[in-house]
């Protein structure tokens, strides 16, 4: 069984066949989904897909490069959607200084505040972060993020960077980029951090692996990355599966549904 933990069905990408990939899934052996809202809209989609079906969870909140269109009125309709029943963490969430945009300070703020949204309702944050290691690191130490705890997502760091992410109670996020060519730093994460801390992840439509790189990506396409971790890990595929599962119920706090 495998578990997606980081998705974006709502994207407009699947538009035109939704559903009929998204009925496809159980047949396919994915058993379960988290679709992540990355903007106030997409937050408020997410929770209406986790409506529809029972094996779609929902994560909400605003990712850095939307957080422009945040204020002291507005956040407080991500915390009541972080009420949602099937709510099960807040993300997107973090920094990107790959876009940059908007400035770095309007991004730092809207992290630690979501990552105090976060703890105050007792949800896993999902992390995303890009070009800003350190800075990421910095806020989560000073917010205290090991107190909600969660996963770095499509994780794109050292493995030096990933022990220090663990060591402070999160899940290393991995997808389609383990399958790149130039995917050898991911790959060394992989071989370095035990496989107890590691869940699968899309980030669909984007992120597709090879051979299906630059194309729509979806949930059925994580064989390609299980196979690629069972290699590296040296184990089966049955086993990564197994474990990763295991591991997605317990950042989303999942155990007993
Ligand atoms: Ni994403």
């Amino acid at each position: 069984m495998i578990f997606d933990t980081h998705a974006h069905y709502d994207d407009e990408a699947f538009d035109l066949d939704r559903d009929s990939l998204l009925s496809s899934m159980e047949a396919h052996n994915i058993r379960r989904i988290v679709n992540v809202g990355s903007s106030l809209s997409s937050s408020e989609s997410t929770c209406r897909l986790a409506e529809q079906y029972p094996f779609i969870y929902a994560a909400v909140g605003v990712h850095p490069s939307e957080t422009a269109e945040l204020n002291r009125e507005n956040i407080g309709h991500i915390e009541k959607l972080g009420g949602h029943p099937k709510c099960v963490a807040i993300g997107e969430i973090g920094l990107d200084y790959y876009y940059d945009e908007p400035e770095r300070e309007l991004q730092k703020e809207w992290f630690a505040a979501q990552i105090q949204l976060a703890i105050q309702v007792k949800k896993p944050v999902i992390i995303h972060s890009r070009d800003a290691a350190q800075d990421t690191y910095d806020i989560m130490k000073a917010e205290q993020a090991g107190k909600c705890g969660g996963v770095v997502h499509c994780f794109s760091y050292s493995k030096e960077m990933a022990r220090l992410f663990v060591k402070m109670g999160f899940f290393i996020g991995v997808g389609g980029v383990i399958t790149f060519k130039n995917g050898r730093v991911l790959r060394e994460v992989v071989e370095d951090i035990p496989l107890e801390h590691i869940v699968l992840e899309t980030d669909c439509p984007y992120m597709a692996p090879v051979p299906f790189r630059g194309k729509r990506n979806s949930s059925l396409h994580l064989p390609l990355v299980v196979e690629q971790i069972a290699q590296i890990k040296g184990i089966s595929t049955e086993k990564v599966e197994e474990i990763t599962w295991q591991n997605a119920l317990r950042l989303y706090k999942m155990g007993g549904k």
